[in-house]
């Protein structure tokens, strides 16, 4: 009986759909536990590249069980648009291999039209910059107890009176605060009953499967989605998302015991990049910062939004390795380094006139930080063939090797590329 974590250790898409893929073949069950369609996981099979938002990334491995936690916020019809998109590409998804929670919390139009227009009506450098897949309303929904649940979505009295009590207080802000049209009662839950009708077969009660299913000895991979940087009580706010990508996510979002979990994997990037608003200390100008854009893809998975690029900033890691009782971490995408002759990584901030290694969560106070760095060798050449630890340069064990030090955790896989045999046991 036991079960690993996945998270991300920066501020999201360290790749960590490229690993949980990877790890799938070694597990039997795959569980979201929090987050919502803002997510967006790329995994690579040879010519072909899937994104999931909603889905596990186990889902391309046959025999698998994938579970979507309670702590996830459901957008269904992401999630029936992401089922039939990979149905047609010959990926077998039915509820064999797919459960979600009665009690997940359900998107519904209101919530991404109050994202949207919450941004809009923000002052420049107020937003937040988010996926607008109305994933703080749909939180503030479930926390404020007048959610919306899958459970509810099959009990048409219930569905449309807890529609129409939201939507009196929505559509009074909608129209008189944002200047939108209201929405109608009839028209929402109506709307939202097609989709729902589609995901019936797999609703369940999936703490009790879960749980079950760990007494059976099966081996249960949990998937993470944004990272820790951007949790909504340890990362960096008021530039965060709505949930838990933290450890302790893993147990409100799915109900399994903290006494099951035994590897804690953070995933990070060999620099670190941030899409959306809010403050990054290491982040780098713009000649610099786009040259590892383009080596490194980075265009956001959901919003294709252009990610904002710096360097490795190891006073925030290494804040994550101990938030996170972190056991080991994953370096990815460290081959988009061969393009620096020299690398630097941040091993200070100066904060208040004082030179400390404590990370500043506030995100207004970490505005006012200036990093320190440390210059290491670059080693300039490409590593994307290495298919063992001993094929990296010297200068390249070197960058690894600070990296455990300074932050004590061992670095036990490095991703050179984004396929799947692109990856290095440590
Ligand atoms: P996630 O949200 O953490 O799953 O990450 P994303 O999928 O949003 O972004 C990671 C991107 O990097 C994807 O395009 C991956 O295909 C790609 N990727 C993953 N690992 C590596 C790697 O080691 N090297 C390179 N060059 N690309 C990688
Ligand atoms: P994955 O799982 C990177 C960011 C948004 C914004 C902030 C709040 O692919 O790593 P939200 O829509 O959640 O209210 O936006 O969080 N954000 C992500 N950034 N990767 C993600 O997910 C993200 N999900 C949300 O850009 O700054
Ligand atoms: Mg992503």
């Amino acid at each position: 009986m036991s079960a690993d974590v996945i998270l991300g250790a920066q501020w999201g898409d360290e790749g960590k759909g490229k690993i949980v893929d990877l790890f799938s073949e070694q597990y039997d069950v795959i569980v979201r536990y929090q987050g919502g369609a803002n997510a967006g996981h790329t995994v690579i099979v040879g010519k072909d590249k899937y994104v999931m938002h909603l889905l596990p990334s186990g889902v391309l491995h046959k025999n698998k069980m994938n579970i979507i936690g309670h702590g996830v916020v459901l957008d269904m019809e992401s999630l029936v648009g992401e089922i039939e998109g990979l149905q047609k590409r010959g990926i077998s998804i039915s509820p064999r291999n797919l459960l979600i929670s009665e009690n997940a919390s359900i998107v519904l139009p209101y919530h991404k039209l109050i994202d949207k227009a919450k941004e809009e009506k923000k002052k420049g450098g107020k937003k937040i910059g988010t996926t607008g897949r109305g994933i703080g309303p749909a939180y503030t929904d479930k926390y404020v107890r007048i959610g919306v649940r899958l459970r509810d979505m099959f009990n048409n009295e219930t569905l449309l009176a807890k529609i129409e009590e939201n939507l009196e207080e929505k559509n009074f802000l909608l129209k008189n605060f944002y200047g939108q049209k209201e929405l109608a009662a009839a028209q929402v839950a109506k709307e939202a009953k097609k989709f729902a009708k589609k995901l019936k077969p797999y609703m369940a009660n999936t703490l009790s499967v879960l749980n079950n299913l760990l007494k059976k000895g099966k081996k249960v991979l949990f998937e993470g989605a944004q990272g820790a940087l951007l949790d909504i009580d340890f990362g960096t706010y008021p530039y965060v998302t709505s949930s838990n990508p933290t450890i302790g996510g893993v147990m409100t979002g799915s109900g399994v015991s903290h006494r099951l979990i035994k590897k804690v994997w953070g995933i990070t990037k060999a620099y670190q990049t941030r899409v959306g608003n809010g403050p990054f200390p290491t982040e780098l100008d713009e000649e610099l910062g786009s040259k590892i854009r383009e080596a490194g893809g980075e265009y956001g998975a959901t919003t294709g939004r252009a990610r904002r690029c710096g360097w490795l900033d190891l006073v925030a890691l290494k804040y994550v390795c101990e938030l996170n009782g972190l056991s080991d971490i994953l370096l990815t995408k460290i081959d988009v380094l061969s393009i620096l002759k020299d690398i630097k990584v941040c091993t200070h901030y100066i904060y208040k006139g004082r030179k400390t290694q404590d990370f500043v969560s506030d995100g207004e106070e970490l505005y006012t930080v200036k990093p320190v760095y440390k210059s290491l060798k670059g080693w300039g050449s490409d590593l994307t063939k290495a298919r063992k630890y001993s094929d990296l340069p010297k200068a390249a064990k070197a960058y690894i090797k600070f990296i455990e030090d300074y932050t004590g955790v061992k670095v036990s896989m490095v991703s050179v590329g984004p396929e799947r045999d692109q990856i290095l046991k440590a």
